[in-house]
């Protein structure tokens, strides 16, 4: 028995599609074509390439390079860098967010010092976002820094309990400020790590049981706003190298783990909308994607696996997990661009705010 539901067109607003620079990895075509079979029809990209999106020339060469290239819609979020905050007037009209690395990860964004940190805050628009990588102990410093210049704050990824604690009081003090978490956060835990060794190696880490159940009550109680994949696709050579790159794909797995929780009855489908297009389009400003609408089938039991994927790497951390939902159809703009077996296009827009 099929029973074919319809979902909005997803919203991702935490994609690396890795282009220019690293397209070994993904580009702009494998990237969006991933989004559409996974159900997303927009998406925002992240600026941590090899030649960091900090200034007004390298977002125009995403944008000349997605151009006429994009199967999903797809936005822009722009890096802070230490010399990136002369350019903020410059850019503002033509990304979503601001993203600033307050720890070590892919890429060399880093910012630590204080009084760069302050630059950074200070600069961004106080309508705009301003979103961090900030684990742990760093997202009381970032908190602390959005507090003192009035940014809307976003939080990347949020995996630890205290995260979510921290994240929760700053919003009863009537803080503006949002978070997302991932899939691999929400269905692998540490305990995964020696099953799946580099593939299971991301920032911020997987982590334990406890703080895994406070990220399924943050989404409860409404701490969490939004669930992004946070794509990362890395080669298999990469992985398995000396030293692994951090990162997993997720775009073509976050909707059927998210359907197979709403069977579960972890989640409501309600809550699932508002987790994946409610709320990011809210948050980040996204604009209205007319006659766009995705079916999944909520009864199909399968298998994930890799091989069917779209992303240009070819695996998941996922792989080998029954999941009970599948996307049937994705209609952009009252086309059909996904069929459930073949993909058209490319018919996606480029974005602003
Ligand atoms: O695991 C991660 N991978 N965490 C990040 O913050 C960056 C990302 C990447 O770009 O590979
Ligand atoms: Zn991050
Ligand atoms: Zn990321």
């Amino acid at each position: 028995m099929q029973n074919l539901i319809k979902l909005p067109g997803l919203i991702d607003v935490h994609v690396h599609l890795r282009e220019p620079g690293a397209t070994q990895k993904e580009d702009f075509q494998t990237g969006t074509r991933a989004a559409i079979a996974g159900g997303y029809t927009a998406v925002l990209d992240m600026p941590n390439n090899p030649i960091a999106t900090v200034t007004p020339q390298a977002l125009q060469e995403k944008i000349n390079l997605a151009t006429g290239k994009i199967y999903c819609d797809v936005g822009f979020n722009f890096g802070a860098g230490s010399k990136s905050v002369q350019y903020f007037p410059e850019v503002v009209d033509k990304v979503f967010g601001l993203k600033v690395y307050m720890n070590q990860t892919t890429g060399d964004l880093l910012i630590e010092d204080e009084i760069a940190l302050e630059a950074v805050f200070s600069g961004w628009p106080k309508n705009q976002v301003v979103m961090v990588h900030a684990e742990g102990d760093t997202l009381q410093k970032a908190i602390a820094l959005a507090k003192k210049f009035g940014n809307k704050l976003h939080v990347c990824h949020v995996s630890l309990k205290a995260e979510v604690e921290a994240i929760k009081s700053a919003k009863q003090t009537g803080m503006k400020i949002s978070c997302e978490c991932t899939c691999h956060h929400l269905f692998l835990t540490d305990e995964d790590v020696k099953r799946l060794g580099p593939y299971g190696m991301m920032r911020p880490p997987l982590s334990s049981k406890e703080d895994q159940q406070a990220l399924w009550q943050g989404i409860t109680d409404g701490t969490i706003d939004m669930i992004a994949s946070d794509h990362a696709p890395h080669t298999r050579e990469e992985k398995e190298g000396e030293k692994p790159a951090y990162g997993v794909p997720g775009l073509e797995t976050t909707l059927p783990l998210l359907l197979t929780a709403v069977k579960d009855k972890r989640l409501s489908l309600d809550k699932l909308i508002d987790l994946t297009y409610t709320n990011p389009k809210r948050v980040f400003n996204i604009p209205d994607q007319p006659d766009t609408f995705v079916e999944v089938d909520t009864t199909i039991r399968y298998t994930l696996d890799a091989e069917r994927l779209y992303t240009k790497c070819r695996w998941t951390p996922f792989a080998g997990m029954k999941v009970t939902g599948k996307v049937k159809k994705v209609v952009l703009r009252g086309q059909t661009v996904f069929d459930g077996q073949n993909i058209f296009g490319p018919y996606g827009q480029l974005l602003t705010p």
